[in-house]
């Protein structure tokens, strides 16, 4: 993208926005930032251009996809009815991190909701997929734009290492922003569920709401019994075995250590997943990755997935992450930690 990212005007005439949206609405299916992660969206209500993204991916098709759009009132033609407590958030946190599980309506092709009677849908807030979304006028289905089970993209180059090939168009926003996806909220038997914890903290929810809103424990719940869909595939990881630590972050350390030299003596490269207050903590043999800092952990959010990529790069055949406190976006940090471990936490003594 060439034009100001600040100025809508310009962003709708930006050449890279028009060739995308031209793509979408003739069925293609293409790439672009959003400000959780990158997406690869197709036209949500043609199941032919929907297919070219669960081919891409390589995802299973029972895995439902979450329907992009650019004004409020394109719900009306997706959803069968909307929750007067959906349409509460939608005003609080639209356009924004936050996806809303409603009734589908009919036209909605059942190839884009994994055969459910339900529909996701988010109005994104970063100026490209805005724009994009504007200029198309259409609604797009947009999954994360990686492979199937590898960390989400949160860079064009993320997109390109996983997806060259296999699309015929990426636009280059820049880095993403946030760096988890959306948060996911329905309301499965009429109370409100967080389905995914993400960009939106389960505490602003639980402000606009007025009510307690249940959280999908992940480190708890069945890997199969899932309460969304995706939640029952291994996620976001990287090649090697992760493992992540819960518990007193000290004591996190020093079992981090332990193991790290023993696998260190059998021969194995390990790597090591802590913030910028962890540095120097572990071993010269550990492939130390430092991802943004405790004080704020919406900068561990930013870079958790080029974290777990970068194990990759460095050739980690083992990991292990450092304990995150479950509050705010932490919560959004721990879910996709303990799906990238494919649940394999450690407890070690002490809260967290
Ligand atoms: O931030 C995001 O939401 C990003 C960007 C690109 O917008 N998109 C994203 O899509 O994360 P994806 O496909 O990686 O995650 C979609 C997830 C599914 O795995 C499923 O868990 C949930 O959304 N989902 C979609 N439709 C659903 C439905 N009808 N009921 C329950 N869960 C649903
Ligand atoms: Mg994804």
């Amino acid at each position: 993208v060439a034009a100001a990212l600040d100025d809508p005007e310009e962003l709708r005439n930006d050449p890279a926005i028009l060739e995308a949206a031209d793509f979408l609405r003739r069925g293609e299916a293409v790439a672009f930032p959003t400000e959780t992660v990158y997406g690869l969206g197709a036209n949500a209500l043609d199941p032919a251009a929907v297919d070219k993204i669960y081919f891409a991916k390589g995802r299973p098709g029972d895995n439902p996809l979450i329907v992009h759009i650019a004004e409020r009132r394109q719900v009306d033609d997706l959803a069968e009815e909307i929750f007067p407590a959906a349409a509460r958030l939608m005003e609080a946190f639209w356009p924004g991190p936050l996806t809303v599980i409603l009734p589908a309506a009919d036209r909605v092709p059942r190839r884009t909701t994994g055969g459910l009677d339900t529909v996701a849908i988010r109005m994104p807030a970063h100026p490209v997929a805005a724009a994009i979304l504007r200029v198309a006028g259409i609604p797009v289905a947009a999954p994360s734009a990686n492979r199937s089970g590898r960390p989400s993209p949160t860079t064009a180059k993320d997109v390109w290492e996983d997806l060259a090939g296999r699309i015929p168009l990426l636009v280059d926003g820049g880095p993403a922003g946030i760096g988890v996806e959306s948060t996911i909220i329905g309301w499965p038997q009429g109370r409100p569920v967080i389905l995914r914890p993400g960009g939106i903290s389960p505490e602003e929810l639980q402000d606009v709401l007025g009510e307690p809103v249940e959280l999908d424990d992940s480190w708890k719940a069945s890997v199969d019994r899932p309460l969304a869909p995706g939640m029952k595939y291994r996620h976001y990881a990287p090649k090697g075995q992760l493992y992540l630590l819960r518990g007193d972050l000290d004591a996190a350390r020093a079992e981090i250590v332990r193991r790290a030299t023993a696998d260190h003596a059998a021969g194995r490269r390990v790597g090591v997943l802590t913030t910028a207050e962890g540095q120097g903590v572990y071993p010269a043999f550990c492939a130390v990755v430092a991802c943004g800092t405790r004080r704020d952990l919406a900068t561990v959010a930013a870079g958790l997935y080029s974290a777990l990529r970068s194990f990759d790069h460095l050739g980690c055949e083992v990991m292990y992450a450092e304990p995150f406190p479950p509050e705010g976006i932490g919560w959004a940090v721990l879910n996709r930690l303990i799906k990238a471990a494919g649940h394999r936490v450690i407890q070690v003594h002490g809260a967290t």
